[in-house]
């Protein structure tokens, strides 16, 4: 990355663990064009931290560029990453086929006393331009596919300005507040949601910390650590359903129905921790716990009519969908994502109409059995074909069979 040296220096003013300038220059000579020098800043000053003062620019190049490698690689054991877990999870589900006497299932379903056409919902995503820099108004794209397909909008991390403009396409939305350390920046984005007719606010409180166990800072905006009261002060200001998100645990589920949260999204932001159970696996627990008191979104690596199914029969009243759309949203158009919403919908009403329910209230957790070792199968099958160069055939038959709980 090539910076003037009166960028690089105004880059070092900002840092909270200063940094040689001259260890600076070959920091970031080292990285990549195409970055923001902003966005790495948080990430430098944490590697920063603990360098002793009189560390050569060597030595500080060194430790410095070592662990931010270490802190932006993905687990190296594939085992520790949680999106293969909600993936690995999701394939030992199976359904059995209920048909006697079933009718043609409706998918339409209510939340925040409106109504859609679907439970599955656009997740809160943000900062849609990285993905599609030259797409005019992303984000309100995603907002337009979510009013054509006649599903609920959640917007993510996003400036009043800006979200005064989604809001003007006419979707029904959700705002997901940051865990700002700002209160005033809270507190304005809370008032503005209701003050433009969002159909409900809450806070992402699983984007507290970075993976280091310090608190994050996101794209230049420090985050806090948001204690129950203060939850409740929120959804008080808000006037509005407030929605916790970022639940993975009856702990949690439970602290947010005793302030009265209106709704949790069962999720950990698309893998926040390594070896983090798969959303839907915590979600069984939680709906035996408070399911009866709020309402229960999931949501992490929907990629399907047929997940969704899964999540809905496991007791969830809606599913989010954002990774998997990111793709249609990279090199399509509105009308596209809103087409792969409608198509999850279908996929979600087949599997409703084989299984005997009829609409989004009546879904039975006794459908789903469970099958093990799955991903083991695909994993190692991967692995041999690819290290032995074998038939994929031959390797599956001597593998033992599969058997279901
Ligand atoms: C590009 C991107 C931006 C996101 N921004 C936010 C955000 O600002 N606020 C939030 O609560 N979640 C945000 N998320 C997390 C999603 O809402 C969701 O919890 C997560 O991606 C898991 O669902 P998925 O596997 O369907 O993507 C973001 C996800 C992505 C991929």
């Amino acid at each position: 990355m090539n910076l003037t040296i009166e960028e690089i220096q105004e880059l070092q003013n900002k840092m909270d663990n200063k940094l040689p300038l001259e260890a600076m220059k070959k920091l970031f000579s080292m990285l990549p064009e195409g970055f923001s020098p902003q966005l790495i800043l948080p990430m430098l000053s944490d590697a920063a931290k603990g360098i002793s003062e009189n560390a050569s620019v060597e030595e500080i190049v060194k430790t410095v560029s070592g662990k931010m490698r270490k802190a932006s690689a993905p687990p190296e054991n594939p085992a520790a990453d949680s999106k293969r877990i909600v993936r690995d999870y999701f394939d030992t589900l199976l359904v059995e086929m209920r048909l006697m006497d079933s009718v043609e299932p409706s998918t339409e379903a209510e939340f925040f006393g409106c109504k859609f056409s679907s439970p599955i919902m656009n997740a809160a995503l943000s900062h849609l331009g990285t993905f599609h820099p030259d797409w005019d108004g992303p984000m309100e794209k995603y907002a337009e596919a979510a009013l054509k397909a006649n599903v609920l909008h959640w917007v993510g991390m996003i400036e009043n300005d800006q979200f005064e403009q989604i809001m003007k396409i006419g979707a029904k939305t959700v705002r997901i507040v940051k865990p700002y350390k700002d209160e005033d920046k809270i507190i304005s984005q809370l008032e503005q949601a209701g003050e433009l007719g969002a159909v409900a606010v809450g806070m992402d409180i699983d984007h507290t910390f970075t993976k280091t166990g310090n608190i994050d800072v996101v794209i230049g905006e420090e985050m806090a650590v948001k204690s129950s009261w203060q939850l409740l002060e929120y959804s008080k200001i808000a006037k509005l359903p407030f929605v916790i998100k970022g639940v993975l645990s009856v702990h949690d589920a439970v602290k947010c129905a005793e302030i009265g949260a209106s709704a949790i999204v069962v999720s950990h932001h698309g893998g926040r921790i390594p070896y983090a159970a798969a959303p839907v696996q915590v979600l069984p627990d939680i709906i035996r716990e408070v399911g009866s008191l709020m309402t229960i979104i999931v949501d992490c690596g929907i990629e399907s009519g047929y997940d969704a199914y899964k999540a809905m029969a496991l007791g969830a009243d809606g599913v989010s969908v954002g990774t998997h759309l990111i793709p249609v949203i990279q090199n399509g158009t509105a009308d596209d994502v809103a087409d792969r919403i409608s198509e999850m919908t279908a996929e979600l009403k087949g599997m409703m109409a084989y299984t005997g329910v009829k609409d989004c209230s009546s879904f039975d957790p006794s459908v789903i059995h469970r099958r093990y070792e799955t991903s083991y199968r695909n994993y190692y099958s991967r692995i041999f074909v690819e290290s032995s160069g074998c038939s994929l055939s031959i390797i599956l038959t001597l593998l033992p069979p599969l058997h279901s709980e």
